[in-house]
C-alpha cells in the first residue's frame, strides 16, 4: 500500500486559461506542452489505517488541506479501488513551489502515479490508464497536472465530461531544449485557479481567448506534427500573450510579469529577429521559459543569464513521463 513516483512539470505552448466546470475542475479548452526533464517532484504516497485524514507533507512542512484537492483526488482513487484508508502523501519538488513553474502539475501528476501503483492498480490490463482514467483524476488537482503524465511534447483534450491526454512526441522525436529564467522565488499571490475563474467573469478579452482556441491548438498540432520550429514559436508566443492579455484586463488585473520577464521577452525576440532558434513562453508567474533547438541552448542560457535581475538559470532537455521508482 504504498509507493513512490516522479513526474516532471510542464510548460504550456498552446495553453489553458479558464473552466468548462468550476466544480469538477474541468478546464475550457485543451492545451499542448513539454515536459521539462531539469525539474522533477518526487512523491511517496503510503494508505494506513491508522490515519483518519489524508496528510500532506510538502518540501519537509505539513499542509492544511482546507482546499480539499488532495482529498478529492485520493476519494476518486478510494471510490476506483474500493479502499477505506486515508493516505500519507510525502512531496518533495527540487525547484521554488508555487512560483510559476507548474509545481502543481508534476505534484499531481507524481501523485495518481504513485497512488495507482500503492493500490496495485497501475498493471496495463487491468489497472487505470494514464490517458484517460489518472488524466481525470490529477486534473481534479491540477488542470495541467495531466500532460505531466507524458514525456516530451503532450496533448491534453477536453471533452464533453472529462479529459484525454497523450503523447504527440517523444523527447528523442523532436529534440528540444528549454531555459527557465528564474526572476523571483516567492510564491504567486493569486492561484490559476482563482485567477482564471475571475478572467471568466470580468475579461471582455475571455470571450474571444475560448472562441479562437481550437484553431490555436490545430495549429500547434500541426507544426508539432511537422517539426516546424520556427512556425511553433510565432504560434506559441502568441498564444501566451493573448492569454497574458485576458490576464491583465481582468478586474483585479492579473499581472503576473516583471520587468525582469518582459526584459527577457525583449530579449528571445531580439535573438530570434538574429536568426536564433528561441521564442519565450510565460505562465501564472514572473519566470520567463525559452524553448530553443539544442544547438542554441549555450547561446540562449548565456544571453538570459546576462539580462539584469535573473536569478538563475534552469536548463535542459526534455523530460519522460511520470514513473514509479519505489514500491
Ligand atoms: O494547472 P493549473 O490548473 O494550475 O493552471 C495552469 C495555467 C497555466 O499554466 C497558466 C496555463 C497552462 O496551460 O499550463
Amino acid at each position: 500500500m504504498r509507493a513512490s513516483a516522479i513526474a516532471h512539470p510542464n510548460v504550456a505552448l498552446i495553453k489553458y486559461w479558464g473552466k468548462k466546470d468550476a466544480a469538477d475542475n474541468l478546464p475550457a479548452v485543451g492545451s499542448l506542452s513539454l515536459t521539462l526533464g531539469a525539474l522533477s517532484t518526487e512523491t511517496t504516497v503510503e494508505f494506513d489505517p491508522a490515519l483518519t485524514h489524508d496528510v500532506l507533507v510538502l518540501n519537509g512542512h505539513e499542509q492544511p488541506l482546507e482546499q480539499g484537492r488532495l482529498t478529492a483526488c485520493m476519494d476518486a482513487f478510494r471510490a476506483f479501488a474500493g479502499c477505506d484508508e486515508f493516505a500519507a502523501v510525502t512531496t518533495v519538488n527540487d525547484f521554488p513551489t508555487g512560483a510559476g513553474l507548474a509545481s502543481s502539475a508534476s505534484g499531481y501528476a507524481a501523485l495518481v502515479t504513485a497512488a495507482s501503483a500503492a493500490l496495485g492498480m497501475d498493471h496495463r490490463e487491468s489497472g487505470l490508464s494514464p490517458g484517460t482514467d489518472l488524466a481525470d483524476i490529477a486534473r481534479i488537482g491540477s488542470g495541467s497536472a495531466p500532460r505531466s503524465l507524458f514525456g516530451g511534447i503532450a496533448l491534453l483534450s477536453i471533452e464533453e465530461r472529462g479529459t484525454n491526454c497523450r503523447q504527440l512526441a517523444t523527447p528523442a522525436e523532436w529534440p528540444l531544449s528549454v531555459v527557465v529564467a528564474v526572476t523571483t522565488e516567492d510564491k504567486k499571490k493569486i492561484t490559476s485557479r482563482d485567477g482564471m475563474a475571475q478572467s471568466r467573469l470580468t475579461s471582455p478579452f475571455y470571450a474571444a481567448w475560448i472562441h479562437d482556441h481550437a484553431d490555436d491548438l490545430n495549429a500547434g498540432i500541426r507544426c508539432v506534427e511537422a517539426r516546424d520550429f520556427f512556425a511553433l514559436a510565432a504560434l506559441a508566443e502568441h498564444n501566451c500573450l493573448k492569454m497574458h492579455s485576458v490576464m491583465m484586463t481582468t478586474q483585479p488585473a492579473l499581472l503576473y510579469w516583471s520587468p525582469v520577464t518582459l526584459a527577457c521577452m525583449h530579449k528571445v525576440m531580439s535573438l530570434r529577429a538574429d536568426g536564433v532558434p528561441v521564442f519565450f513562453t510565460v505562465d501564472a508567474g514572473p519566470q520567463l521559459k525559452a524553448v530553443c533547438l539544442p544547438d542554441a541552448l549555450a547561446n540562449v542560457t548565456a544571453a538570459l543569464h546576462d539580462v539584469p535581475g535573473v536569478l538563475r538559470i534552469i536548463a535542459g532537455e526534455l523530460g519522460g513521463g511520470a514513473s514509479v521508482v519505489r514500491r
